[in-house]
């Protein structure tokens, strides 16, 4: 069995050989390089390398699974700065900012098909599966995008909402992975569905710990903007719990309405009504809540538990994490 570290080594070194320097127009695909070369945590490959070395020790099945969605995951990336009109990420320049918004969005479709493109060299035997989850998967991330973009606008978002939205954005990608690793190592479908469910309880917690790293967490390690998700109205955990304190609600409209306003100013202000209604520690006890229910998923998995110590040992340290 392979070490977490040892995984990582593995899906680097197989990102390393994904090469579009030899690919024209170069402002098409230079753009791809440049993200997938800013490297990032590389969690969801990894994911699938390790569900499949549940099964058996050599992953090489599972490598195409991982390459074609970190692929994905990177291409998400370019079309959600440019929705979110984030400028750094992974400590540079996103690519709208050091390119333009039109290669973000044509530089990402290309990204898209190239990961399809590698999802589509998995042992023939299970590619039909492997290309349907995928698929529904990915229309599913493109569900949460989009309502993540309307209840920007929206002032009467719910907690489930929320919970749906990121299930929707965040979660499932990490379910896939997982699953599609198992699947193509053979797992009977009852495991490869808690490993599905694990990963969706450990990515409902990423994205909780998400936003609140976007708020609390340090830029240079983070390698976002500090306080992006408060400049742009997003419902996180966060801010709809605020608006359900009607003088914090009185306060933060007074921000939503002002068109002209120091970003820092407005940060500070939304940050301290946070801190005030201790939301960060209302937060860190729902992470913890989906933490728990991930790890009654994975002891429900038909193997030694001592195979699946780097599974609970990942979901341990992604609660953890400050990037
Ligand atoms: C960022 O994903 C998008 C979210 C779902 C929060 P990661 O936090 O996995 O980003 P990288 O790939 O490590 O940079
Ligand atoms: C991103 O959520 C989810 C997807 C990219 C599908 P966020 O917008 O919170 O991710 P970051 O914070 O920009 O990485
Ligand atoms: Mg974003
Ligand atoms: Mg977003
Ligand atoms: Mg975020």
């Amino acid at each position: 069995m392979y070490s977490f570290d040892e995984i990582l080594d593995i899906v680097n070194l197989e990102i390393e050989k994904i090469s579009y320097n030899h690919y024209t127009p170069k402002t098409l695909f230079d753009p791809i390089s440049y993200i997938l070369s800013l490297g990032g945590k590389r969690v969801r490959p990894a994911l699938s390398l390790m569900a499949c070395n549940l099964y058996q020790e050599d992953v090489t099945p599972a490598i195409p699974i991982a390459l074609g969605i970190e692929v994905f995951h990177n291409f998400t990336l370019l079309h959600d700065d440019l929705m979110d009109r984030a400028d750094v990420r992974r400590g540079k320049p996103t690519v709208h900012i050091k390119w333009d918004d039109n290669t973000a969005v044509l530089s990402g479709d290309a990204m898209l098909i190239e990961a399809y493109k590698e999802i589509a060299k998995v042992n023939p035997k299970y590619l039909l599966p492997i290309l349907d989850l995928f698929s529904v998967t990915a229309t599913e991330i493109c569900c949460g995008q989009q309502l993540d973009m309307e209840f920007e606008k929206r002032m009467d978002v719910t907690i489930p909402e929320y919970i749906e939205m990121i299930r929707l954005k965040t979660a499932v990608l990490l379910g896939c992975a997982l699953k599609e690793g198992a699947i193509i190592c053979g797992a009977d479908d009852a495991d490869a569905d808690h490993l599905y469910d694990f990963g969706i309880k450990i990515g409902l917690a990423f994205q909780l710990k998400d936003d609140l790293l976007d708020v609390y967490g340090d830029a240079e390690s983070f390698g976002k903007r500090i306080g992006g998700d408060i400049l742009c109205n997003k419902k996180t955990f966060l801010l709809i719990n605020a608006l359900a304190d009607e003088s914090a609600k009185r306060e933060l409209i007074g921000w939503f309405d002002k068109k002209d306003f120091i970003e820092a100013e407005k940060i500070k202000a939304v940050t301290a009504i946070y801190d005030r209604l201790n939301l960060k520690q209302k937060s860190e006890k729902l992470i913890t809540e989906y933490y728990e229910k991930a790890i009654v998923c994975l002891k429900q998995i038909n193997i030694d538990d001592s195979r699946k110590k780097i599974l609970y040992d990942v979901a341990e340290s992604l609660m953890f994490r400050n990037s």
